[in-house]
């Protein structure tokens, strides 16, 4: 049902590869002399974080979060769980949130909030893809990879139904 658009390249993988490199060097020059924390929002973010982290030439530390919504009655408030926490002190610290979509903005605007509480100095968010037709909470992304318009997308981290996470490259469904 779905196979037909799977194939369909929207985003090349070496066009990821060469945004990564760009926002790499972007991340290297602003954050001289700052001690870094990279934190891959879990499962989503993981290839775009490989290529990502291996473009940044600082001092830095990696470490990973797993987040889900509570369900859509409860979405819009801004309520996230969390099912694996940093393992990181990030206290002083500057944080590069690396997530694969910002949507709705939810997720990552409950997530800045809470390393903000946590006593992070600096929350940044690098993003993968944007899909601004979503949007519902007005968040500063600070990197953006690609903008993309209101389709279901898929490949190189982000799923359907955890399927497709592993093509290399985007595409979308077709509803
Ligand atoms: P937000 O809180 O609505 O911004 O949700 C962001 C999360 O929803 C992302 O981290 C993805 O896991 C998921 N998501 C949103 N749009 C898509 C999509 O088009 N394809 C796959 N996952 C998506
Ligand atoms: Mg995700």
């Amino acid at each position: 049902m779905h196979e037909d658009t799977i194939g369909t390249v929207m985003i090349t993988e070496d066009q990821i590869r060469s945004k990564a490199a760009e926002i790499g060097k972007q991340i290297t020059e602003a954050f001289q002399g700052e001690e870094v924390v990279m934190v891959g929002i879990l499962r989503g973010a993981v290839l775009w974080m490989a290529d990502l982290m291996k473009a940044v030439d600082l001092d830095m530390s990696i470490d990973f979060m797993a987040v889900s919504s509570y369900g859509a009655s409860t979405r819009s408030s801004g309520v996230v769980r969390i099912n694996k926490d940093l393992e990181t002190d990030i206290e002083d610290k500057v944080l590069i949130i690396v997530e694969d979509i910002v949507d709705s903005g939810v997720t990552l605007n409950y997530l800045k909030g809470y390393f903000e509480s946590r006593g992070a100095r600096k929350v940044v968010i690098c993003t993968l893809l944007d899909k601004p037709a979503g949007r519902r909470v007005d968040i500063d992304v600070d990197y953006i990879g690609f903008t993309v318009d209101d389709r279901f997308i898929v490949g190189y981290g982000l799923d359907y139904d955890q399927k497709y996470r592993n093509l290399p490259y985007i595409t979308y469904l077709e509803d």
